[in-house]
């Protein structure tokens, strides 16, 4: 049976550790824990924005994020460096997995879906720079809609843009919150547990499968 497949992004297929080595050219070994702290910002920034009904696109968080982890690390980047790293997230590569689990999936009939924070503009553009664009029959941004992830109205939206069900859609993504909010929705969901340290909220919603990578799910969905 074909499933939609609603891939997260930043964190799921795009490896944002990318900026992480243009940071280190400049910041050397506090590049890691900037990262990580620029990351983190950026998600609370775009909470934050959606709790509070007061939406601004995730590029703003993520500027404006970069702008606090400046400040809080104390560390002093020129506006052209800034924007360099601004530039940096718009052509991330994929992780190592990601093409040979699309083809796999596409293969055996899944429609493939990109669903992100980040705007159709900026998702097309990355995915395209990425050479994977082709894989999507389209791509669903919570621009549509201005709020964030996992509002529950992004998950609605996605099955309307889609025309699917939520039985037989699923949310892949590296990012719990994403699968804890589609998983409330009544989507079926996967963790792309990219990291050993991952750790996935104890909030007693899990997702019907963990995966490493994107060609495990494949395996999984076969
Ligand atoms: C996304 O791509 C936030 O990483 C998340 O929507």
């Amino acid at each position: 049976m074909s499933l939609t497949l609603a891939f997260d992004v930043y964190g799921t297929l795009i490896d944002t550790q990318g900026v992480v080595s243009q940071l280190e050219a400049w910041i050397g070994d506090r590049a890691s824990g900037f990262s990580q702290c620029w990351r983190e910002k950026q998600l609370e920034y775009s909470f934050r924005r959606g709790l509070m009904n007061e939406y601004k696109n995730f590029a703003s968080c993520t500027r404006d994020a970069l702008e606090y982890c400046c400040q809080s690390q104390a560390v002093d980047l020129s506006e052209a460096q800034k924007q360099a790293l601004l530039a940096c997230y718009a052509r991330l590569p994929v992780f190592a997995d990601v093409k040979q689990g699309l083809e796999a999936l596409q293969a055996q009939g899944h429609h493939l879906y990109a669903f992100s924070n980040g705007t159709a503009e900026a998702v097309d553009g990355l995915l395209s720079h990425a050479g994977v664009r082709d894989y999507f029959l389209d791509i669903v941004s919570v621009d549509e809609i201005a709020t964030f992830k996992p509002d529950p109205a992004t998950y609605r939206h996605f099955l309307r843009r889609s025309s699917s069900k939520a039985e037989q859609s699923w949310l892949i993504s590296s990012n719990p919150f994403d699968v804890i909010g589609a998983r409330n929705f009544g989507l079926q969901a996967a963790w792309v547990k990219r990291s050993d340290g991952a750790v996935f909220d104890p909030w007693g919603v899990e997702p019907v499968v963990t995966v490493s990578g994107i060609p495990q799910l494949a395996a999984y969905l076969k």
